[in-house]
């Protein structure tokens, strides 16, 4: 098939290449010169494993191209709007701009009988607005919604647990049978399609997004009673994750959530809720976020405590900036406010990502970065690990105690084994534990 996707960001240019993987035409069409030049010349603009290869194997077969000519997308029989919802600057709620934009832009080129499938996160309503503006070019519009992970992101398109299609009832026929015709061998491995209304498939997302948040708030939650109880929130996880219905995953404890997504998708379902007059459905979901944001502040007093109350002047190292692993999205990330928050406590913070430096320096130049783990080690008075790398995991406590000057580590994602640490002459405090 012919398939535009507008939008080249992380969910768009992954979009864009896993389709033409799949044996489809592709543009992706994005505002952005640069990006577009990157992605064209089979450079991702982000760090995402396996996309360097579904990309150039894309451009190589002819089937995908990119462009910043709105125009080329005149030809598509399906259009897939993945640009960005970041919530707005001084409120909750998602900015629309760029779901507008998007929407008139494709709808100035699109040819009538073809399909809108809007992929971007959006607060439910939106769907029925644009199906009405879409419908004055003759144009469809159906809600598709994205459930794709950071770090495996390339998988979770081409092989996703569920496809969901929120539909309208008048063309609920013929939307069905053009989505299926774009996933055909994807439902051909048998994946689950749920065929639903459209302001079901936009709360399908947001649902989703918020019980993630909220499991691993809860667990956070967990975590601060075990801090005052000596209990040990991982054992406790580890225990009621054995219960099917509870189930282990998302119930890591630590410094919390972040990244583009969790972080503004409750918030702007909160806002949304309220403008529906139903803010008290899902006002848990600001102690979600509340709960979340302490973690990072936790992770901060712990290491100021060990100075005595006085960080200031003190060499911290910082491993990690991602706001998780495989990954240099450093979007709201936890690591990487727990870095700006100890330096401005006068820490003389150094911060090491395998892969979020670039991003990182770009967005808070003041903090010190360190060219190698080594480096960042040498001569810390104090050891934060935020950023579940699994570089950090492998750390060795016996080697990685002869290059500090004092053998303090705070584990702020619990992936190291205290009774090694300990043994080995360190101090160790994880999150709950
Ligand atoms: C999240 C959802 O998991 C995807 O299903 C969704 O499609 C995506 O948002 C989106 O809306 O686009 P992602 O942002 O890539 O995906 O990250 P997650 O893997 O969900 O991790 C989010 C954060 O939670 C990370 O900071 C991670 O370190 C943290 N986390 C995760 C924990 O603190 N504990 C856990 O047990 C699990």
């Amino acid at each position: 098939m012919q398939l535009s996707v507008i939008g080249c960001g992380y969910l768009g240019a992954v979009h864009a290449a896993s389709m033409a993987s799949l044996g489809h035409t592709v543009v992706g069409i994005d505002v952005d010169e640069a990006k577009i030049a990157k992605l064209a010349a089979g450079e991702p603009p982000f760090h995402e494993p396996g996309l360097v290869d579904v990309l150039k194997d894309g451009l190589a077969s002819g089937r995908l191209t990119f462009s910043t000519d709105y125009s080329d997308l005149a030809d598509a029989e399906v259009h897939f709007i993945g640009v960005g919802t970041p919530q707005r600057s001084g409120a909750q709620g998602a900015d629309m701009t760029y779901v507008n934009a998007a929407t008139d832009a494709i709808l100035e080129h699109a040819k009538p009988g073809s399909l809108i499938a809007g992929k971007s996160t959006v607060p439910v309503g939106t769907a029925a607005r644009l199906t009405e503006l879409a419908a004055t070019k003759g144009v469809r519009l159906a809600w598709n919604p994205e459930f794709l992970r950071e770090g495996f992101a390339i998988k979770d398109t081409v092989d996703p647990d569920r496809l969901v299609y929120g539909v309208t009832d008048a063309t609920r026929d013929e939307d069905t049978a053009t989505l299926d015709n774009v996933y055909a061998t994807i439902l051909d491995r048998g994946t689950p399609r749920l065929v639903t209304n459209q302001p079901t498939a936009e709360l399908v997302k947001v649902a989703a997004n918020s019980f993630l948040a909220t499991k691993i708030s809860f667990i956070n939650a967990m975590a601060e009673i075990s801090e005052v109880t000596g209990a040990d929130v991982t054992q406790l996880a580890d225990a009621i994750g054995h219960d099917e219905r509870i189930g282990r995953k998302f119930l890591n404890a630590g410094v919390g959530f972040g990244g583009g997504c969790l972080p503004k998708d409750i918030r702007a379902f909160t806002a949304r809720a309220e403008e529906l007059g139903k803010g008290e459905s899902v006002a848990f979901l600001k102690q979600v976020d509340e709960i979340n944001l302490r973690r990072r502040q936790r992770v901060v007093d712990l290491v100021v405590d060990s100075f005595d109350g006085q960080v200031f002047g003190h060499r911290v190292t910082v491993l990690g900036l991602a706001f998780k692993p495989d990954s240099d999205d450093i979007r709201d990330s936890p690591a990487l406010d727990v870095a700006v928050r100890l330096k401005g406590l006068g820490a003389e913070v150094v911060s090491y990502d395998p892969e979020a430096m670039d991003t990182a320096r770009r967005a808070h130049p003041q903090l010190n970065y360190a060219d190698s783990l080594e480096t960042a080690l040498d001569g810390s008075e104090a050891v934060v690990v935020v950023t579940e790398w699994k570089q950090f995991k492998a750390l060795d406590p016996a080697e990685t105690l002869a290059k500090v000057a004092r053998p303090v580590i705070f584990d702020g994602r619990n992936i190291l084994d205290p009774a090694a640490w300990r043994d080995a002459g360190w101090t160790y405090t994880g999150m709950g534990r």
